[in-house]
């Protein structure tokens, strides 16, 4: 859970316009103070995109996931076992299999989350009906059967064809038994005594571990740690957690939301062995406390406007970490890995409150929009992201219940963004009009813009407006296309959502209203959308 001192919203982000005056923030690669301008009311949104300026690559992986033992993340949503009704290949869902294939998901995280400090990785493997029966004490005091393990897990992400991120269990486990887990997973076949047990567990070659976390939020589930301590402990576990294949980058338990102290007390010792520091934050509509965070669907526009809000801090807490990281690390080596991100309701009402299910309208969809916007733009440091949970926790993309599967509003926002993964940054300068509400002044349009692995450059469109269409103007520097085609997420109501009954509430649509002339392109974005265009 993030830590009480990171609950504190910073004030930075709230409304500051006077009554009348509306002030434009950009959105873009450039700093942001270089960027803001002013955009009256009404007025439409301009934008330029530097194309023939390329900035840093966005690395796939910031379009990763993360899976936890929590509620049906897993069992039920990803794995029910090769005995069951439900159509299932090896024991994973074959119609989640599927629809996870489509987006392309390029990393996985597991097994959580709070779940990983107090994971034994040798609990789930061998036969599973010998494996031990546990308590999940952390996520609705539920069995914990560990028929979902290592292997499981490796197969999962296998049939992805998805890079791994394992979370070592640094809170309750000792340095041996992460290295010891690490050298199962690693060591080539045949050549020591855990890979010939791997091989008797039936996978005789060496997987590959992409990402090793070093325990969880340190400060908080992970320990309750003071940074020094979680630091020192961090250089010892990372000393022999050494991979027996493959380059294997070690992420390290970071702050949640604008603990800065974790960030500077983690870089000043952990730094030069660390390859990430991990960020958490969760948006919630504003002033919501843990207790009483909000519905997921029924809300008022004010917890729409605050929800969007609060999620844009994003911005400030990136850049002020990535500041810190910048002096014990100028050559940006070590990645800002945003592995725990996305929205945080009330449970459903009548779940298990432990499970944190909760359903997923438009308003999560610009959540996720603003956040991959921002990480576009903090490419050069953010190079791996997980959206907490992929499937049936919090901000998910799938939903499932027994046999029936559905796609949320979440899930088509990372199929639209697709030809970001591995592009390359166009920095953009955004002056937009301002959305308000109550206490609540943003932007109301982002943007972000990129040059895809396909060669052609994609514009992403947001407008955050659920009440009012903006024009926008986007001029196009260093490149001169002949028209732009691309696809909108929209609906008539905030917290519009798919179930299983109506799948297709929140589908992407094609989008014909944008038109290319001279090196400008125009559109009108409507109220509360997301559109994304390629230019050709
Ligand atoms: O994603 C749910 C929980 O949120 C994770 O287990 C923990 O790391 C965070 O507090």
């Amino acid at each position: 859970m993030p830590a009480a001192s990171a609950q504190t919203r910073a004030s930075s982000i709230r409304k500051r316009a006077l009554p009348g005056l509306s002030f434009a923030l950009a959105l873009a690669a450039a700093p942001l103070s270089a960027q803001a301008q002013p955009r009256a009311a009404g007025e439409s949104a301009v934008v330029t995109v530097e194309a023939d300026q390329p900035g840093a690559q966005v690395h796939p992986d910031v379009f990763g996931q993360f899976m936890e033992h929590l509620g049906t993340g897993i069992y039920g949503g990803v794995w029910v076992g090769e005995d069951s009704p439900i159509p299932n290949d090896g024991g994973y869902r074959t119609d989640v299999l599927q629809a996870l294939k489509d987006i392309n998901v390029p990393m996985v995280r597991w097994p959580g989350g709070c779940f990983a400090d107090e994971y034994h990785w040798r609990d789930g493997i061998g036969p599973r009906e010998d494996r031990p029966v546990k308590i999940n004490t952390n996520w609705g005091g539920v069995n914990e059967d560990n028929s979902f393990g290592t292997h499981e897990f490796m197969g999962f992400a296998q049939r992805l064809g998805a890079r791994t991120y394992v979370s070592a269990n640094l809170g309750s486990g000792t340095p041996a038994e992460a290295s010891q887990w690490v050298e199962y997973m690693t060591a080539p076949a045949g050549t020591t005594a855990l890979a010939r047990e791997r091989a008797a567990n039936g996978h005789e070659d060496a997987w590959t571990v992409d990402y090793l976390g070093i325990g969880n939020e340190l400060w908080g589930c992970g320990g309750n740690m003071r940074a020094e301590y979680a630091a020192d402990l961090t250089n010892r576990f990372i000393t022999f957690a050494k991979p027996g294949t493959g380059e294997m980058l070690k992420i390290a338990s970071g702050p949640s939301d604008s603990n800065y102290e974790w960030t500077e007390t983690m870089m000043k010792i952990s730094g030069k062995l660390i390859d990430g520091l991990a960020l958490h934050f969760y948006t919630r509509p504003r002033d919501a406390t843990w207790e009483d965070k909000g519905p997921a669907l029924g809300f008022p526009e004010g917890e729409w406007a605050s929800t969007l809000d609060h999620t844009m801090q994003m911005d400030e807490f990136i850049t002020r970490h990535s500041a810190i990281m910048d002096k014990y690390d100028p050559e940006q080596r070590v990645m800002l890995a945003v592995d725990e991100w996305g929205t945080w309701y009330d449970p459903e009402p009548g779940a298990n409150p432990g499970f944190l299910q909760q359903q997923n309208s438009l308003r999560d969809a610009m959540v996720a929009a603003l956040n991959i916007n921002i990480f576009t733009k903090h490419a050069e440091r953010v190079k791996m992201a997980a959206i907490a949970q992929m499937v049936n926790v919090l901000q998910a993309m799938l939903l499932t219940d027994g046999p029936r599967m559905v796609r949320t509003p979440t899930y088509h926002v990372f199929d639209m963004y697709e030809p970001w993964q591995g592009a390359t940054v166009l920095p953009v300068e955004v002056a937009a009009p301002m959305y308000e509400k109550d206490d609540v002044s943003i932007p109301a349009v982002s943007v972000s813009a990129v040059r895809g692995t396909d060669g052609q450059v994609h514009l992403a469109l947001v407008n955050v407006d659920p009440n009012r269409a903006h024009p926008v103007t986007i001029a196009l520097d260093g490149v001169n296309p002949a028209g732009a085609a691309g696809r909108i997420l929209t609906a008539r109501a905030m917290d519009a959502h798919n179930d299983f009954e109506n799948p297709e509430v929140v589908t992407p649509t094609a989008f014909t209203g944008a038109r290319v002339s001279r090196g400008t392109v125009t559109a009108t974005l409507p109220a509360k959308s997301i559109v994304v265009l390629q230019l050709r």
